[in-house]
């Protein structure tokens, strides 16, 4: 397993490590976020949408739970922060898209994590005490494509 570990000090910049994900990305390409509320998840994965070349993406809360959205390739954007049992995410047919030729970006990942596949990206986002923008944000690499994809970024370490 690859890991590394990079601080940003605002909501551009996590957009910025985001596009270079989303630019580096190939088909299958599983994104895995933990991190609490307002820890910027969601803020990453816009930088990811427009890495991937989405037009549409769109920063508003929303209640369902798998968003699609048109770029270089497809990107599914779920969020588990609502559901109540694993299933849940069963249930909406979450193998189609985890296996399928799009990129999942999934938030709140962990409240499903036994229906999620071994080989991911996952990336976890935490606050840093004291310092309101700032974040600190630990990307690792399971399996040989994530890790391709991690060599790929174009971050400072
Ligand atoms: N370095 C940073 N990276 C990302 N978001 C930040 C940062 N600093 C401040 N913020 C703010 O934190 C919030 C993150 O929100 P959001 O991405 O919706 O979080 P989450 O999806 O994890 O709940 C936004 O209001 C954003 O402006
Ligand atoms: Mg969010």
């Amino acid at each position: 397993m690859r890991t590394t570990v990079i601080t940003t000090s605002s909501p551009d910049e996590t957009v910025t490590l985001g596009r270079s994900i989303g630019e580096s990305c190939e088909p299958g390409d599983v994104i895995l976020l933990s991190g609490e509320l307002g820890t910027g998840k969601t803020c990453l994965i816009g930088g990811i949408a427009a890495g991937l070349s989405v037009a549409e993406y769109t920063f508003s809360p929303s209640f369902v739970l798998v968003r699609e959205y048109h770029g270089r390739l497809m990107l599914y954007h779920m969020d588990f922060y609502r559901i109540e049992s694993p299933e849940e995410a069963a249930d909406i047919g979450i193998e189609e898209y985890l296996y399928g030729d799009g990129v999942c970006a999934i938030e709140w990942s962990e409240r499903a994590s036994e229906y999620l596949p071994s080989d991911h990206l996952s990336i976890k986002l935490e606050y840093t005490p004291g310092i309101e923008d700032t974040r600190l944000i630990q990307i690792s690499a399971h399996g040989a494509r994530h890790e391709r994809l991690m060599q790929q970024l174009r971050i400072q370490r």
